[in-house]
């Protein structure tokens, strides 16, 4: 493996172009993201968590532009503008929340951004009786648990994925450029020499970290496979499935379930120009010590518990 030109600290949001911001925003806040700023041809959402925003739309036709990854220091932007072949030079991010950027382009051509210094908001509140009290006993003795109607209350965005014919290349590249690093890879049945998915997470050394951050899948074409956006928990993720169910009956693709690779609990659904937008809950967490695994693609890819990944799941690839 060669040495990253630098070791990115978590994902930060991803860049999307619709038609109807208006659109756009009803659904993403259904969704359970909340309005950081609304200008005339951008959207920006934040969740919970302090990050300034966690998802950007600019207005025009429907695009994937940019996947964006939030660097360690000012540092590592100058070194990657310095050493990554194609980079942009350090930019200041003339939008809210300010900060820093590099842009690069992705093996498959897709848009990525290492960020920094960008604006931090007070969080969100939220439900945390129900979140910390857990299901303990002693802990709720007393009290009434009742979940109303709303979104879930959205942490924090986890991961992106894509779809790729090349996913070998499209990790070296990931590793090379980002510091990104394997936590499982899954291999056809009857070919063990055949990749057919990768799961990534960020390097934090003896830090723990999600399972993974960015994952590659094969397919015959490249493109956005998904977005994922961590949420409180599994009554969250509940909740939030009837609130989006009741209001988007025919925008809902898979789930609820739980994974195999990464062990999340997962809920995935299609926004109004049909990128994929997944809630997760309960990630496993690994550092530098939990070593690396391969997988056959029957065992790996299956649902530990739900249903089976849809045809249509498997195809998505948005550009
Ligand atoms: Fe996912």
């Amino acid at each position: 493996m060669v040495e990253p030109i630098i070791r990115v600290a978590d994902i930060a949001w991803i860049r999307l172009r619709s038609p109807d911001l208006d659109t756009q925003e009803a659904f993403l806040s259904d969704f359970g993201l909340v309005r950081a700023v609304r200008l005339n041809d951008k959207l920006f959402m934040r969740a919970a968590d302090p990050s300034h925003h966690v998802h950007i739309t600019e207005k025009g036709d429907p695009a994937v532009i940019a996947i964006a990854f939030r660097a360690r220091s000012e540092d590592d932007l100058k070194k990657l503008a310095r050493e990554a072949s194609g980079a942009s030079g350090v930019e200041n991010l003339d939008e809210p929340g300010g900060g820093k950027r590099v842009r690069l382009t992705e093996y498959n051509g897709m848009g990525i951004e290492v960020v920094h210094g960008v604006e931090t908001l007070t969080p969100l509140p939220i439900e945390t009786r129900v979140l910390n009290a857990g299901y303990a006993k002693q802990a709720r003795a007393g009290e009434f648990l009742r979940i109303g109607a709303r979104p879930s209350q959205v942490k924090r965005m986890g991961h992106a994925v894509i779809s790729t014919p090349h996913v070998e290349e499209s990790v070296a590249w990931a590793h090379q450029h980002l510091g990104i690093v394997r936590s499982d890879d899954v291999h056809l049945d009857d070919d063990e020499n055949e990749l057919f998915a990768s799961f990534n997470r960020v390097d934090d050394g003896d830090g723990f970290v999600d399972h993974h951050v960015m994952m590659f899948g094969r397919h015959a074409s490249s493109g956005l496979n998904h977005v994922s956006y961590e949420v409180q928990d599994l009554d969250d993720l509940a909740a939030g499935h009837d609130y989006l169910k009741a209001r988007h009956p025919d925008r809902h693709l898979w789930g609820i379930g739980r994974h195999t690779l990464g062990a999340q609990i997962f809920d995935y659904w299609q926004d109004p120009y049909g990128r994929l937008h997944e809630h997760w809950t309960d990630s496993d967490v690994l550092n530098n010590h939990s070593g690396y695994r391969r997988h056959k693609r029957s065992l790996g890819m299956r649902s530990q518990w739900g249903t089976q990944a849809p045809q249509a799941f498997r195809d998505a690839a948005s550009r």
